[in-house]
């Protein structure tokens, strides 16, 4: 394959078109080294709202219509051209079959029309690596906690390009997956976490003792830094149960206080134990539900408390976007990673430890 990046000058800051598609957005970015030169979305999140969640099959066809347009108004944001690209990435995984694969075929016919390397890379470390477009290159070594509607993980980046160790995950709902279930149960609408969100802050976080999952001493060894919500939507929907029950109000932003600060707790708890466990005195957080008011507040406190520095992308690089993908893409075609076959699928379950495929 002709590649530009086999000339090195150009391996030093090649441009990197990113393509992510992995769930209801459509995110196209340039990227040039660290320089975020165009960020593009579009979403179909608004046709989910009568159904409660996303519909696959809907952010398929979304996909195949926006992907085009997507990508022709990145091109004319950066003021660039196809032929100008150096390198394509793709999200290839973890997310739907039916979304990744729409944005996979357009890679691969893209790096195939223009003779271009490309990266299938993976979405979740494409979350932490976006940061370093926002507050400059990694150190040594970060820490990264990415929480989303799909995603709550705990990376071990030693170099974001090749070394990547997950220490933890959810056994069973993400983060903001259990806030849209509270929310749901407390009648809010869907999604319900920016909804949970802004009662939690009227509310009493001390109100309510809900359980912190996977907390108990018998997990020390087995799940140090895995994640459980499920018992706690369950406590929840308990309590909700057994205060109608007895006839009394329900003091929602309580509640919603209550369940939050449960979250929130177990999340930073774990993730700065594993910081001083491993010598990592940098945390980066992203995923849509670093949006969260609570989290950004105690990550805050106790990052600072403990002296670890903690990075936080703004919102717009936390929900699914292109940019990530173009940074993940800059940075292994930096690092001299080799690209990917253009016969490559796509993995709706990509371990995060794979960086690229
Ligand atoms: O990353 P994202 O846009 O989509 C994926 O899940 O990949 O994250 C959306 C998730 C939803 O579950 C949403 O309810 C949650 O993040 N979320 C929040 C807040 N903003 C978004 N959850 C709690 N508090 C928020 N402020
Ligand atoms: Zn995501």
């Amino acid at each position: 394959m002709t590649s530009p990046l086999n000339d090195p000058s150009a391996r030093q800051d090649p441009l990197i078109l990113g393509i992510e598609s992995t769930c209801d957005e459509t995110g196209v970015a340039l990227v040039r080294g660290n320089t975020l030169l165009a960020d593009v979305t579009a979403s179909s999140m608004d046709e989910y709202a009568r159904y409660g969640g996303i519909i696959p099959e809907i952010a398929s066809r979304a996909h195949l219509e926006s992907l085009v347009p997507t990508i022709q108004a990145a091109l004319t944001e950066a003021k660039v051209t196809l032929s100008d690209v150096d390198g394509i990435a793709v999200a290839s995984g973890p997310g739907l079959v039916g979304s990744l694969t729409m944005g996979v075929t357009a890679a691969k016919s893209l790096a195939l029309a223009l003779g271009n390397p490309l990266w299938g890379v993976n979405h979740v470390i494409g979350h932490a690596c976006v940061d370093q477009l926002v507050h400059g290159p990694f150190p040594e070594k970060v820490m990264a906690l990415v929480v989303s509607g799909g995603h709550s993980s705990l990376l071990l980046i030693r170099d974001i390009a090749t070394d990547v160790e997950e220490l933890g995950q959810t056994l069973d709902d993400a983060a903001g997956e259990a806030f849209d279930k509270v929310g749901r149960l407390l009648g809010l609408p869907y999604p319900g976490g920016p909804h949970v969100d802004a009662l939690a802050r009227q509310g009493n976080p001390h109100a309510i003792r809900f359980p912190r999952g996977l907390t108990a001493p018998k997990y020390k060894d087995t799940h140090a830094y895995d994640f459980s919500f499920s018992g706690l939507k369950t406590a929840v929907a308990r309590y909700v149960e057994a205060e109608t029950d007895a006839g009394r109000a329900l003091n929602v932003p309580d509640i919603a206080a209550s369940f939050a600060e449960a979250v929130v707790d177990v999340l930073t708890a774990k993730t700065l134990a594993a910081c001083q466990r491993h010598g990592v005195d940098t945390l980066v957080i992203g995923g849509g539900f670093s949006a969260n008011s609570q989290l950004r507040q105690m990550a805050a406190e106790r990052g600072a408390a403990a002296g670890i520095t903690v990075r936080i992308p703004p919102i717009r690089y936390c929900t699914d976007n292109g940019a990530m993908i173009a940074a993940l893409g800059s940075a292994v075609a930096r690092a001299g990673v080799s690209p990917s076959a253009l016969t490559i699928g796509v993995d709706s379950s990509m371990p995060l430890d794979v960086i690229t495929v």
